[in-house]
């Protein structure tokens, strides 16, 4: 794995693995928290010009982060079991969140929880809105988290803290739109072990 996507990844330290890491903004800011260097950070990002410009963030002395432009399905299904110590995905596509798509999206994260080490973590940050793009009930939103949180438990995901709200420390270009439209758009983060 190491030779193939992460050049700079030597199998060594903590590796946290953000799936859909759009532009870049939300790995780079947390690899430069991590003073000590013993996390690895690895994005993968399908779109081209967000890889392109996640790579234009880093700088020539950053060792502890990279990028890969690629589908992460295909990247994940070939780290070892028990290999990864975190996964995150702020907002993802609703190709792996929608209702509609849960038969599909449940294969993948069967497959990720499978490669999370025995204590991993996955943060998870996503939204709730309605078909009609109008404001989003408390009722409506419960529903929702509910659905949500029975669905990665019928994976395997153990519910260790869920915050109706964005993590503070954490920035993302989505997050930052959506975070101007409260009432629309409910941010639930989910914090999950196995
Ligand atoms: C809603 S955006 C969120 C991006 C970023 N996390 C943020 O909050 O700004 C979802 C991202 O996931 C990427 N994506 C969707 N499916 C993917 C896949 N299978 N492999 C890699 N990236 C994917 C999209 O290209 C997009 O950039």
């Amino acid at each position: 794995m190491s030779t193939l996507y992460g050049r700079k990844y030597r199998g060594k330290g903590d590796l946290i693995i953000e799936l859909g890491s759009g532009n870049g903004q939300t790995l780079v800011n947390l690899a430069a928290r991590n003073a000590k260097r013993e996390l690895y950070f690895m994005g993968i990002e399908s779109n081209l010009s967000l890889y392109k410009e996640s790579c234009s963030l880093l700088k020539e002395n950053d060792e502890n982060i990279t990028f890969i432009n690629d589908d992460f399905e295909q990247v994940i299904s070939k780290f070892h079991n028990e290999s990864v110590s975190m996964f995150i995905s702020v907002l993802p596509h609703p190709n792996y969140i929608g209702k509609e798509r849960e038969f599909n999206w449940k294969n993948f994260y069967e497959i990720m929880l499978s490669k999370m080490k025995k204590y991993g973590q996955f943060l998870l940050i996503t939204e709730c809105t309605n078909e009609l793009l109008s404001e989003v009930t408390v009722e409506e939103y419960k529903k929702w988290r509910t659905w949500l949180i029975s669905s990665f438990e019928s994976i395997g995901f153990i519910i260790n803290v869920t915050v109706d709200n964005p993590p503070p420390a954490l920035s993302s270009y989505y997050l930052s739109k959506f975070n101007n439209d409260p009432n629309r758009i409910k941010i639930l983060t989910i914090l999950m072990g196995k």
